[in-house]
């Protein structure tokens, strides 16, 4: 460690790929800064992202419950009114909390932290400008640079934000009255988790998807079994309707919709735009420093390294190609920077799980049945309904299943997929299991308690590995 201007490593951004890489780097003993613009460190997935949108799913479900479930169960309420103020107030201290925690994280680990806007002024320097007029850009010097900066949401020309009417998650995370009617366009990932606020809190809500199939990366046998569950819970849902404009007009707002040849209008309160999110390149200098962007997605081009076209300057996360996910960020973090101290880092892309938040939760990992059948491998199935499973009886919530996906010849586990309450943790004993490269016969003969959802995940193991070793591969 040279000057205090002179470090190992800065890394732009502190989302969950900029503090993770920042703070392994500084444990591993390099000497760094980690720079971020606002005030709160964290990133989107903290502060208006993944953390938020879980405490307002968490709270909207317990209203819910006590709205719809709990007399099921033998439970009397007087009236259950809803507190927003008090819900929104809750959500804010739990990122606060949360976003602290990152400070004495990096503190803690002796990370340089900077508050201001980096540029890329070369591949080993950087200049960061703050609010303030009077105070000239600060340099700063490093062996390596890390980009980690992350994604904004993508805005069509016609569907412009005006973060009142027409707004982005952002906004619909912090609204002061539920909507009467939430227009949703995109059922992805954020469409379907924040309508379920929304709808959980009285709004109606109508989902409008594009492509024929809500969230589109899921399993097939996944996403319509979602699509009825939500359904039954009220949301209503428009595929292959393509938005081509949002009009606001006083409290209202317009949106033009075409569905084949049909064209129609509906009307809303307020229209979330929820149609994917691109990376936050802009301003960062790139060009000038010679990083190079894939032309066709805008993700910056790197090698297995994560080096980008520049020598000694990284990204990481929503920056670069694969799933916008904070996890996927998180462990790109630590890679890079494992290499960079010259230790073995690498990142499994076969066994990185996603999870939807509705109720009930969907999880996923490794390979869907379309995509075993695109790669031409034979393959068995093994699925497992919750009907089936004391526990989920006990609780009530019998929708769903777990569906496992095996190679015929070898019984590896090549994907799983679950709905169901808990799925998003369930899921985590099957990355495991993928990690070590499990078959199906060696979850089927693990011992899971009783009862429990996991019980699911047994079952549906049993199936597939009895297709694959004692009926031979199945034909597909
Ligand atoms: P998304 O990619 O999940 O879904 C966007 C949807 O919008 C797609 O289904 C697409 O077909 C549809 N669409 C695009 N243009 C349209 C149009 N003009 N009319 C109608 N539909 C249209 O993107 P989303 O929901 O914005 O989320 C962005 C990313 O954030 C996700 O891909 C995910 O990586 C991340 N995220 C992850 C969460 C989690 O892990 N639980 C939660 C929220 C976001």
């Amino acid at each position: 460690m040279a000057s205090n201007n002179r470090l190992d490593l800065i890394v732009v951004g502190s989302g969950p790929g900029g503090y993770v890489a920042a703070a392994r780097a500084a444990q591993l003993g390099l000497s760094v800064a980690c720079i971020e613009k606002d005030e709160r460190l964290g990133g989107v997935c903290l502060n208006v992202g993944c953390i938020p949108s879980k405490a307002l799913l968490d709270s909207s479900e317990h209203y819910h419950m006590a709205k719809t479930r709990f007399a099921d169960h033998g439970i009397q309420t007087g009236r259950i009114r809803l507190d927003l103020g008090t819900m929104m107030k809750r959500k804010e201290t739990v990122v606060q909390g949360l976003t602290e925690n990152v400070r004495s994280l990096l503190e803690g680990s002796k990370v340089r932290i900077i508050r201001g806007t980096a540029i890329l002024k070369g591949n080993d320097r950087v200049a960061v400008t703050t609010e303030s007029r009077n105070k000239k850009p600060e340099m700063l010097e490093a062996t390596s640079i890390l980009l980690a900066t992350g994604s904004l949401p993508v805005t069509p020309p016609d569907l412009a934000f005006d973060n009142n009417r027409i707004i982005s998650s952002t906004e619909a995370l912090s609204l002061d009255t539920v909507p009467k009617h939430l227009i949703i366009v995109g059922g992805g990932y954020i469409g379907l988790e924040l309508g379920s606020v929304w709808l959980r809190l009285g709004a109606k809500v109508t989902v409008l998807e594009m492509l024929p199939q809500i969230a589109g990366a899921l399993d097939s046998l996944a996403a319509r079994t979602l699509q009825r569950i939500l359904a039954k819970q009220g949301m209503i849902f428009k595929l292959g309707a393509r938005v081509t404009g949002a009009k606001p007009s006083g409290q209202q707002v317009k949106v033009a919709i075409e569905t084949g040849d049909k064209r129609e209008t509906l009307t809303g309160d307020r229209v979330l735009v929820a149609v994917g999110r691109k990376p936050n390149t802009d301003g960062l200098g790139l060009d000038a420093a010679g990083v190079a962007l894939n032309e066709k997605t805008g993700h910056i081009q790197v090698d297995e390294s994560y080096q980008t076209t520049a020598e000694g300057i990284y990204a990481i996360g929503d920056l670069i190609a694969g799933p916008a996910l904070a996890h996927k960020a998180s462990a790109e973090g630590a890679a890079v920077v494992e290499r960079l101290a010259r230790r073995p880092g690498l990142v499994n892309y076969d066994t990185i799980p996603s999870v939807i938040y509705t109720f009930p939760e969907v999880a996923s990992v490794g390979l869907t049945e379309a995509q075993a059948r695109e790669r031409a491998i034979g393959y068995c199935v093994g699925t497992f309904p919750f009907t089936g499973t004391g526990r989920a009886r006990c609780m009530g919530e019998t929708d769903g299943f777990v569906k496992m996906i095996s190679d015929a010849k070898t019984d590896r586990v090549l994907g799983v997929h679950i709905i169901g309450p808990r799925a998003a943790e369930m899921i985590g004993e099957c990355v495991l299991a993928m990690e070590f490269g499990a078959s199906a016969e060696d979850i089927a003969r693990t011992v899971h308690g009783h009862p429990t959802f996991s019980e699911g995940l047994q079952e549906a193991a049993s199936v597939a590995t009895h297709c694959s070793i004692y009926r031979g591969p199945e034909k597909k």
